[in-house]
């Protein structure tokens, strides 16, 4: 079996916003189906490791512990959920699967619990809505049922796998606001996985950088604003779509990101990484440790001082010449 994820850390407190964010194949899907036990669904498995909840460690939990945590204990908001949404069925039926789990209800109490969930992700017009088909509704539409479904037992813990990523900018900012919002009013913790910093930064409190399976940086997002103490880190705020000045390329990292069963030697981001020297590339990816505030996996965390520029990450020549 080819390992996906072999190297992420991440921990949070009740209450707590964190966020994941990679590039694309890093790993945070996975790792989110890690945290809400559905990686069997998807053919793939935990061989090592811990994942604590409260008291328990739900990496060797039985489907049977699950069925008491997936859902009641930590929602789930999957990725590309939006085309989760049945287009024939009605969002009633579709709700009432979230809500019958919670006991034994009358026919009319599922119905006011699920017009209940609609008002409380603010739909208006809640009982019109309940009769409409998943095809009739809007994407936010869509995806605030989606966020109904996955508070409908009021969890401790929401995880939302890119829940905007689809959506025009304007129904992101307001699905990110509700996210907040039902988090305060639900006394919820939050992991919300991006592939865009600055998302993260708005609703987060901490937010960890997962790079090819692993954890590179992790800490108060103020402080990895401020002081990144890895070079991945600073290459996606060099990155940072709200940067770009209208009319200019965005400043993507140069290279490619290292592909499940390719990761090279050492440090699995030296390739794109204008900081790298030889100590770099020997051994396996570095564990995380303290600086500051933060954990990074850089060796040459230290180097990566206050106030100096963020760096010139290294170009693709650069890239390409030293993978060889
Ligand atoms: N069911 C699966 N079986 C084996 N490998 C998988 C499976 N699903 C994903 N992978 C691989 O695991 C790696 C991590 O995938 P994952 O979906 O977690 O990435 P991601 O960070 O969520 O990316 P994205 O930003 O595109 O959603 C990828 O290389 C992917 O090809
Ligand atoms: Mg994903």
């Amino acid at each position: 079996m080819l390992p996906v994820v072999d190297a992420a850390n991440l921990s949070l407190d009740r209450r707590q916003a964190v966020g994941i964010v990679g590039e694309s194949g890093s790993g945070k899907t996975m790792l989110c189906r890690a945290l809400i036990g559905t990686l069997a669904r998807h053919g793939a498995e935990i061989t090592a490791g811990t994942v604590r909840f409260g008291g328990l460690d739900l990496a060797a939990a039985s489907e049977r512990v699950w069925r008491g945590i997936r859902g009641r204990e930590i929602g789930y908001i999957p990725q590309s959920s939006l085309a989760g949404l049945n287009p024939v069925l009605t969002v009633e039926t579709q709700l009432v699967e979230s809500i019958s789990a919670m006991g034994t209800l009358s026919r009319r109490q599922a119905r006011d619990k699920a017009v209940e969930l609609l008002e409380r992700v603010r739909i208006p017009r809640a009982p019109q809505v309940l009769k409409a088909r998943g095809h009739q509704l809007s994407g936010g539409m869509r995806q605030r049922v989606m966020i109904a479904a996955a508070i409908a037992q009021s969890p401790k813990l929401l995880i939302a796998d890119e829940p905007t990523t689809a959506l025009d900018v304007t129904i992101q900012r307001e699905i990110l606001s509700l996210i907040t919002q039902l988090r305060h009013e639900l006394n919820m913790a939050l992991v919300l996985v991006s592939h865009d910093l600055a998302v993260i930064e708005d609703v987060c409190d901490d937010v960890m950088v997962m790079y090819a399976g692993a954890s590179v940086e992790s800490g108060p997002v103020a402080a990895l604003s401020k002081t990144p103490r890895h070079p991945y880190t600073r290459a996606l705020r060099v990155s940072r779509v709200d940067r770009a000045l209208p009319g200019q390329d965005l400043d993507a990292i140069p290279g490619d990101a290292a592909s499940v069963g390719s990761w090279p030697a050492g440090c699995r981001f030296w390739p794109r990484c204008s900081h790298a020297d030889e100590e770099c590339r020997r051994g396996s990816q570095p564990a995380l440790m303290p600086i500051g505030r933060q954990l990074s996996a850089c060796i040459h965390a230290e180097r990566l001082v206050v106030g100096e520029q963020l760096p010139a990450v290294a170009n693709q020549e650069d890239s390409a010449r030293r993978r060889k």
